[in-house]
């Protein structure tokens, strides 16, 4: 074992030799499996980059279709697991609701549990990636007090994700294709990002043996958190409580400087891109787009592009190479869909999907993977003498 060096948040430390991600921070690049996500994000559909990331390869027509077919052979939830939702507060966060009831998986599909068991994992694999849509989607009818619908197999993964979502059964409702584009896109540019805090925690949770639906259920968890994926929820509180107070977006460039608050500009930074992350211009130029199509104004998209501006001038962020995230813009995109602001982590769950199942995989087929089980420095009391209950 010998000296134990200290990395606190792990910012230098390899933990893993991987092929799924390709990632360069300083000059903004980020590729799956070695194609440029700016190619897939243009040419490809949501299931085919996650086939391209499970698999390594992208699939041809044939593996396509067969994959999509066992995709949708999967998207209904078990009748008793539907029952739990109704033990859910009406306003539980969907986020809760989603890690939970993944995990319950682990209950109902016992026959497919074995890590080492290649057949048990590909049919896991097709469960989560149909099932995590429908869950979402019921995780938001429940909130409304709406019945759920009920996944449509004929629709494509996006289309069926949106009808689930906004469809009711007494009215007929058509999907707007332009939304449609807008989710793949960011699905598939949400859907890995290497070794990030959510895929790291599916790989040491699986790291023990243990199996994909609890490894999976507790990326969900990490994921949710506002330093993590739960940002792109808090950007757009932000941009509100910004609206709300005037508009005054120096204000909160100077309180996001000012260490003693605590304020941080939500989807501003990250630990590895220090020049842009590919993802944020992808989804700008996307928003952009939507939004004049739409013919939206939204005062929040105009409050963040003000924000960016002030910020990239800023010596404070200028010195720390801080800039917009992922998450920046894309909850101006979810908003202008009508999705609620507290879905906007599930969608992100739902991308990131494929990525933390490419990994549990990769791990698990790797010869040389061992549990995770980092070191310490203890820092606290030598050896005390033991004082009983009545002396203390
Ligand atoms: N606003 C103000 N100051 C910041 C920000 C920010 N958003 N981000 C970093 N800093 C400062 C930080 O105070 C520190 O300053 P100093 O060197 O003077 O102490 C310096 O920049 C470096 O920050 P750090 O916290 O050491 O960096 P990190 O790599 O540990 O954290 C981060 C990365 C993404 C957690 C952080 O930038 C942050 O909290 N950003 C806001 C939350 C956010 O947008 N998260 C989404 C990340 S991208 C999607 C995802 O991961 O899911």
């Amino acid at each position: 074992t010998g000296m134990v060096t200290i990395d606190e948040g792990y910012v230098n430390t390899g933990a893993v030799q991987s092929s799924v991600t390709f990632l360069n921070g300083e000059e903004g690049v980020l590729r799956y499996r070695g194609y440029p996500i700016e190619d897939l994000a243009a040419n490809c559909d949501f299931v085919e980059v996650a086939y391209l990331l499970i698999y390594g390869e992208l699939p041809s027509e044939e593996e396509l279709v067969k994959f999509r077919g066992k995709i949708r052979r999967h998207t209904m939830l078990h009748e008793d697991l539907k029952s739990f939702y109704d033990g859910f507060p009406r306003d539980a966060h969907p986020m809760a609701i989603l890690s939970s009831v993944v995990s319950a998986m682990s209950t109902f599909y016992q026959d497919s549990l074995d890590p080492h068991d290649p057949e048990q994992v590909e049919v896991s694999i097709h469960r989560l990636l149909a099932k995590l849509p429908t869950i979402a989607a019921f995780s938001h009818k429940k909130s409304m007090g709406q019945p759920f619908i009920y996944p449509n197999n004929n629709a494509s993964y996006c289309e069926n994700f949106l009808q689930m979502m906004f469809s009711v059964p007494c009215e007929d409702y058509e999907v707007d294709k332009t939304f449609v584009e807008a989710l793949n896109m960011l699905l598939i540019v949400h859907a890995d990002h290497e070794q990030n805090c959510s895929t790291s925690t599916v790989r040491m949770v699986g790291s023990a043996d243990s199996n994909i639906f609890a490894s999976i259920s507790a990326g969900i968890c990490a994921l949710w958190g506002p330093l993590h994926g739960g940002a792109n929820e808090a950007v757009v509180n932000m941009l509100t409580q910004i609206q709300n107070d005037g508009g005054d977006v120096d204000k909160y460039v100077d309180m996001a400087k000012d260490k003693d608050n605590g304020f941080r500009l939500m989807g501003f930074g990250h630990r590895v891109y220090k020049n842009f992350d590919p993802r944020a211009t992808l989804i700008k130029t996307s928003c952009d787009k939507l939004l004049e199509k739409l013919d939206i104004d939204d005062p929040l998209f105009e409050i963040a592009q003000k924000l960016e501006k002030v910020a990239l001038e800023d010596e404070y962020f200028v010195k720390r190479k801080l800039y917009p995230n992922v998450d920046f813009y894309s909850g101006v995109i979810y908003r202008a869909m009508g999705i609620p602001v507290e879905m906007f982590t599930v969608l992100f769950a739902i991308g990131r999907l494929p990525g933390w199942i490419a990994h549990w995989r990769e791990m698990q087929l790797s010869p040389t993977s061992r549990i995770c089980r980092p070191r310490q420095v203890y820092q606290g009391s030598t050896k005390r003498e033991f004082v009983p209950l009545d002396k203390r």
